[in-house]
């Protein structure tokens, strides 16, 4: 990118992790992260993004990790500023001299309150102009499902903290639902199923590990084992247990109910019509979530309809994002306006 040129910027603003983008690529992925220090009661920021994430878990007294964001909306107002800030720059998007027009995602359904906190942070963070889009909106552009077309398209994100539902056509969302659950909840519930059999208590990053390595949405056809350390409920001590697969699948089940559920309900609320698009088109997956081995499965039995994964489930949003911005004279009317 030509440093005399300042681009059009998608960012996908997540629980857990943000993208920023060109119409054309990723240009960088990084932890929703900050980690913070005190003076005098004052806090500074030390380190953010995957620095404040590779610090994790290895954080000195003094020191505080924290997500600014919470459920995909802000809980943190100068800490998410301040760290888009940081992102923009280090993508090369944004400097003293160049401000980027941003389109940045948004859950469908966030109050206006939450919109103006990311919109105003987008633009002091560096932007020049600043756009929201819900994020199903944002990856399904991102994705090249035909939402121009007046036939529904439905597109489901599912993060770490979030699952957004949405069916969409002619650049609108029809209907759409935000659940605030999900993949950090699958942890969540990792987590309660092992203290509960084994008494012993895993760490959040053993429960993503495990998650990854082992987890399935569905019965497994052939099951998978890992080992895995946490600590004893009782007496604190280090304690390994192993784990197989269909522990995992009866663990995250409900959980997974949940968000079937969630989706679901955009579909009743839709019109008959759409209805008969979404069986004939199916529901594209998109979101960190969607990786988890046999989601797609899952969904297709619950709701009787045929769930796929995105091609590119992690960067859509992102991608759509920065896309958004050369069509907003066409889809300004169905974006959340900030008041
Ligand atoms: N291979 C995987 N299997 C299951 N879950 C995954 C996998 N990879 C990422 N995830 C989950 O995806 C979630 C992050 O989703 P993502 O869309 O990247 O971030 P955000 O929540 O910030 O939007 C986390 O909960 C993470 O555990
Ligand atoms: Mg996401």
């Amino acid at each position: 990118m030509s440093p005399w040129f300042s681009q059009d910027v998608g960012i996908d603003l997540g629980t857990e992790r943000t993208r920023i983008a060109t119409p054309e690529e990723v240009l960088l992925e990084e932890a929703t992260l900050a980690v913070l220090a005190y003076e005098d009661d004052v806090p500074r920021i030390v380190a953010s993004g995957a620095e404040a994430e590779a610090m994790l878990g290895r954080v000195p007294e003094g020191l505080e990790v924290v997500r600014p964001l919470q459920r995909g909306v802000v809980a943190y107002y100068e800490i998410t500023e301040a760290l888009l800030r940081y992102l923009l720059r280090k993508a090369g998007v944004a400097s003293w001299l160049f401000r980027p027009r941003v389109m940045v995602t948004v859950p469908h359904g966030a109050t206006s309150v939450e919109q103006r906190a990311v919109y105003e942070a987008v633009l002091r963070a560096g932007a020049r102009e600043a756009y929201l889009i819900p994020t199903p909106l944002a990856a399904a552009i991102g994705g090249d499902l035909p939402i121009h077309t007046p036939a529904g398209s439905t597109v489901v994100c599912i993060g770490a903290g979030t699952t957004q539902a949405a069916v969409m056509a002619m650049y609108g969302v029809v209907g759409a639902e935000t659940l605030r659950k999900g993949g950090a909840d699958l942890n969540e519930a990792i987590i309660q199923y092992v203290r509960k059999k084994y008494g012993v208590v895993l760490g959040h990053s053993t429960a993503e590990t495990v998650k990854r390595k082992i987890g399935s949405a569905l019965p497994p056809e052939e099951e998978q084992s890992i080992e895995v350390q946490g600590q004893h409920q009782v007496t604190g001590l280090p304690r390994p247990v192993t784990l197989v697969t269909s522990e995992i699948v009866e663990a995250i089940h409900d959980v997974l109910k949940e968000m079937a559920g969630a989706i679901q309900r955009v579909m009743e609320k839709s019109p008959p019509e759409l209805v008969s698009d979404i069986i004939d088109r199916g529901i594209a997956l998109c979101g960190g979530t969607a990786l988890l081995r046999g989601l797609d499965r899952f969904l297709t039995k619950e709701l009787g309809v045929p769930v796929y994964v995105m091609d590119n489930p992690l960067q859509a949003a992102a991608l759509g994002a920065a896309r958004a911005v050369a069509l907003y004279p066409r889809i300004k009317r169905h974006l959340p306006r900030v008041m």
